[in-house]
């Protein structure tokens, strides 16, 4: 309750639109989520969700929970595809939403993601934030350079085709850049 009375003096806001737990922390997200609920109750936060939760995490959470989070924030790019999390997510109407979308810069390299690219006329960066939208999750690419963020945006007048989308499910490695949450303590 104390951090987020923080975050709202920082922010110099009345109320915010979502808030997030970060990480499951296993001894505390039930008890956090109960204090969220509560700012959630009193119209202080519109929508309360996690990150970095499994799906062990959101069954944990749900045997205590009287609201489900709204948007689940997990790495994902196409060397973490993260299935069994994202099949769980849609079928309980949570909202994927991707963390290092485009794997801190190391993926724009990889022929699958080139080739698909060249084709388009697009960079790799759009083609993979394409590949987020199309299958339907939020992503939140970060640059510092304005003309990347203008081109991040700009991923909304080409279509990957059914195969394109394939062969970037298909380039999984289940490799991550950050903590694995079954190891965060
Ligand atoms: N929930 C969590 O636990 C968690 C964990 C990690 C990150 N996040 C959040 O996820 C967001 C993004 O993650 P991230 O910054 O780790 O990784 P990212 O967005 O995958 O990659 C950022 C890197 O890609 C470069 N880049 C961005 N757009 C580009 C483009 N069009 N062409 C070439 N390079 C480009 C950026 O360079 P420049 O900036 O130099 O342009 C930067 O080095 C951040 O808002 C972060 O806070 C959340």
């Amino acid at each position: 309750m104390r951090a987020f009375e923080r975050s709202l003096e920082r922010l110099n806001q009345e109320y915010l639109d979502l808030y997030l737990i970060h990480w499951p922390v296993k001894e505390h997200f039930q008890d956090t989520w109960k204090a969220m609920e509560r700012l959630y109750e009193e119209g202080v936060i519109k929508s309360i969700g996690v990150s970095n939760f499994h799906v062990h995490h959101l069954q944990k959470l749900f045997t205590k929970a009287n609201v489900k989070p709204v948007i689940n924030q997990i790495e994902y790019h196409p060397h973490l595809t993260q299935q069994e999390v994202k099949t769980f997510c849609d079928k309980e109407d949570i909202q994927m939403e991707a963390w290092s979308p485009l794997k801190r810069g190391r993926l724009f390299e990889d022929p699958t993601i080139t080739q698909i690219a060249e084709r388009h006329g697009k960079s790799p960066a759009q083609v993979i934030l394409r590949w987020d939208v199309q299958n339907h999750v939020i992503t939140i690419p970060k640059s510092v350079t304005p003309s990347r963020i203008r081109d991040n945006a700009d991923i909304f007048d080409f279509n990957l085709s059914e195969d394109e989308m394939d062969q970037i499910n298909r380039m999984n490695q289940n490799d991550r850049t950050g903590m694995n949450p079954n190891e965060f303590d």
